[in-house]
């Protein structure tokens, strides 16, 4: 199977001059970085259990098997959950089954991903899609996050108005803990079928996991190849030589730009409609691993990139000024596809209009590339430090080489940083304010010092 690849000729001062970071930089950093990747490989057998879900072939069988049980039952497939149990599946689907999955006659399930609660976005839906037709997906590893538990509790109803309370158990799975929270005991209760997120699973270090592989089995994506594809990286990264490890090199990059060249963003263009989401799976696995309070030793450090999105071509009219021409903060990583799946021929017409001539006859593939590499000179001329990701294509295989390429390069970030990168405590603040407000027994004392705390007078204009 082909490999992707990390070219990080224009991250290094030789390309981008003084913003770039030069050979003797990664050099030094060499043996932290190897340190790095042996204390977080020491940690895979016990605490960092994601590093290992490529191997897991038995629960890949168990979830193909129940796959092909309910397989021509459900019209639609629906992801009950947000952050980490939502977003590795998005980018799945958008790179796997492609923007036209749900408008493809017959075969496969249409999915639909629900990771939030704006009324508007539950409203339309339960206007638009018959539960009884449906099977939904509800994903949450704590088993009690407000947005997918109130959601649930939704659609449980729909689907109990629909087909009644003992068929509605037919319409549900869930992916939780083994044994910890309320939505293995309402599983238990209920008799829904049951996934398990494993112990040493992050959501964010989810999706290899039943999180990702149970959807993506049921809309027909290549949930072997995708492992396999991420078994090949996790043999690929354990190479100790920072220079031979796509992995370390991209830690250490992260690392040096924002530590040592200042840049405090990083931008993720993915020069590839497919690959847009994957972009945002990063970005929440950069934000929530590396964006700390405080290092191992307690202190504070408040520290972390911003990661930020972008998809080529569209973000040349829209972004690409900024990034050439404004401030020297950012560093690029171009997500880049190699061999499209399609490629389609720009008709020959109004010969005598020079504007539009030259385009007749050739190719958007020609067209796409020579905009994704234009921006890869300008950003580069500009002194711009930018690394390409490329894909030879994209498929199942790819996808999970990346996947492991970035997780495991965000677990060595947290190594450079000082930071716990598997812990997430802002999230978790956010989720007890929010219990708070919503009256959930137990949190009443923090609803009051949010009261208390509130007492000036809103000022509004
Ligand atoms: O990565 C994370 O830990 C978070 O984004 C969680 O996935 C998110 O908060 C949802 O949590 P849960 O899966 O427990 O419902």
């Amino acid at each position: 199977m082909d490999a992707i690849r990390l070219d990080y000729t224009n991250a290094l001062s030789d390309a981008v001059g003084e913003h770039g970071v030069s050979p003797q930089d990664l050099a030094e950093l060499a043996p932290r970085s190897a340190a790095a990747l042996e204390a977080v490989q020491a940690r895979r057998a016990t605490e960092l259990r994601w590093m290992d879900l490529p191997h897991a072939d038995d629960v890949r069988a168990e979830i193909r098997a129940y796959a092909q049980e309910v397989a021509g039952r459900f019209k639609n497939v629906v992801v009950l959950g947000i952050g980490g149990s939502a977003l590795g599946m998005t980018a799945l689907q958008t790179a796997l089954n492609g923007p036209f999955h749900n408008l493809a006659p017959g075969g496969r399930p249409r999915l639909f991903v629900l990771d939030n609660v704006d009324p508007d976005l539950i409203g339309e839906f339960l206007r638009t899609v018959d539960p009884a037709k449906t099977l939904f997906n509800v994903i949450s590893k704590s088993g009690g996050t407000a947005e997918t538990m109130s959601q649930f509790l939704i659609v449980r109803q729909a689907l109990i108005d629909a087909v009644g309370e003992d068929a509605h158990a037919r319409h549900v799975v869930v992916t939780t803990d083994a044994e910890k929270g309320t939505l293995r005991e309402i599983a238990q209760r209920d008799g829904y079928r049951a996934f398990v997120v494993p112990d040493g699973v992050g959501g964010r270090f989810s999706v290899l996991c039943p999180v990702g592989l149970v959807p993506a089995a049921l809309v027909g994506i290549d949930i072997d190849a995708l492992c396999a594809g991420a078994a090949a990286m996790d043999a690929r990264c354990k190479e100790p030589e920072l220079l031979q490890n796509p992995a370390q090199v991209y830690a250490a990059l992260q690392w040096l730009f924002q530590q040592r060249r200042g840049m405090p963003m990083a931008v993720t263009f993915a020069y590839s409609d497919r690959l847009k989401n994957l972009a945002d799976w990063y970005a929440q696995l950069l934000a929530e691993s590396i964006g700390k309070r405080r290092g191992r030793d307690g202190a504070d450090v408040f520290t972390g990139p911003t990661p930020v999105r972008a998809v080529g071509v569209t973000d040349q009219h829209s972004q690409v000024q900024l990034y050439v021409e404004g401030p020297f903060d950012k560093w690029f990583t171009l997500l880049s596809v190699e061999a499209p799946e399609h490629d389609v021929t720009i008709p020959p017409a109004y010969a005598d209009l020079d504007a539009v001539a030259y385009l007749g006859g050739r190719t958007l593939k020609e067209l796409f590339q020579a905009e994704r590499d234009g921006t890869r000179i300008a950003l580069t001329e500009a002194g711009r430090p930018n690394v390409t990701v490329s894909f030879p294509a994209v498929n199942a295989h790819t996808v999970g080489q990346y996947l492991y390429l970035m997780e495991l390069a965000v677990a060595l970030m947290g190594e450079h940083y000082g930071i716990d990168a598997f812990d997430q405590p802002g999230v978790e603040a956010g989720k007890v304010a929010a219990y708070a407000l919503m009256g959930r027994p137990g949190y009443d004392e923090r609803r009051a010092e949010i009261e208390a705390a509130a007492r000036g007078e809103p000022r509004v204009v």
